[in-house]
């Protein structure tokens, strides 16, 4: 019996092939059912299984933050290696795995020089797409260099990277995700920062949130989702949670109420 970490990557490529109509949804259900018995599931393994299952449905966008108790993914320098632990970094390199492409805004790009690979676990390197729409990432980033992944951009061409063409230049996230849909990269993680994943979430296009809550409080630095201003309690947003406990950190696995 193969591990069943690898075994929940083959069943996401099933529920890939139940999206695109090349497989049956019976395939991937029992394939599913055998997965939740197991005992030998990654931590937050069950979440995991939630995102294989939702992304047979059809595109599917995740995103997630990093955070301390007090909502912050990083300092006010910008520094955020590392809020989490180990077991949260290895989850957030099991989403990476399971998705077709992997998005960060500049401002990520800029400060922490991420490569967004898989290298924590087995699996494969996503597909990378930098929105940068005033070209200013410099370009010794290891995205434009690294080979380890082919490298999209929303923003001007650059060396080591494709042009995302959107059809007017419109970026917001709607125009992004059919612009990746076009070349069949329809399960997306929206991996920072906290403006990127902001603009998602208001825009409704995040249809799970992975919040990963550290038990540190910084007491200032930069804080995590900003959103307009509620005047109300009534205009909190409200989710779905599951919590799974990832080492010292906490997992909120968030799914927008209808
Ligand atoms: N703890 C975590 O999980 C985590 C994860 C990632 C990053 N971080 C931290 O987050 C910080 C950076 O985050 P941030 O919020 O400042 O910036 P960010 O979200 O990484 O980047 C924001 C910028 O990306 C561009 N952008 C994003 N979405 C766009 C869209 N739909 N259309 C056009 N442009 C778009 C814009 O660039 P322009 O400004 O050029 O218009 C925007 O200002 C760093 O300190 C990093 O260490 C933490």
């Amino acid at each position: 019996m193969s591990d069943a970490w690898a075994a929940i990557r083959e069943a996401m490529a099933t529920a890939r092939a139940v999206r695109h109509g090349a497989e049956s949804r019976a395939a991937l259900d029992a394939a599913l059912a055998g997965l939740r018995r197991r005992d030998d599931l990654p931590p937050a393994g069950p979440a995991l299984l939630d995102l294989v299952e939702r992304a047979a449905a059809g595109p599917m966008v995740v995103a997630q933050l990093g955070q301390t108790l007090d909502g912050r993914i990083a300092t006010a320098t910008g520094h955020s290696h590392y809020v989490n632990g180990p077991e949260a970094l290895d989850h957030l390199h099991r989403l990476r795995a399971l998705v077709d492409a992997v998005a960060v805004g500049a401002g990520t790009a800029v400060d922490d020089d991420p490569s967004l690979t898989t290298r924590r676990v087995a699996g494969p390197n996503p597909v990378r797409v930098l929105l940068d729409p005033n070209g200013r990432v410099p370009g010794d980033r290891r995205l434009f260099r690294d080979g380890a992944a082919p490298t999209l951009t929303v923003g001007p061409a650059r060396a080591g990277a494709e042009r995302l063409e959107l059809p007017g230049g419109d970026s917001s996230p709607a125009a992004i995700l059919a612009a990746l849909a076009a070349r069949r990269l329809d399960v997306v993680l929206v991996e920072g920062g906290a403006w990127t994943v902001s603009r998602f979430l208001e825009a409704g296009r995040i249809d799970r949130l992975h919040l990963l809550v550290a038990p540190t409080l910084l007491g200032s630095g930069r804080p995590g989702i900003v959103l307009p201003e509620a005047a109300t309690m009534d205009g909190a947003r409200r989710f779905e949670a599951r919590r799974y406990a990832l080492g010292e950190d906490t997992l909120f696995d968030l799914t927008p109420a209808a």
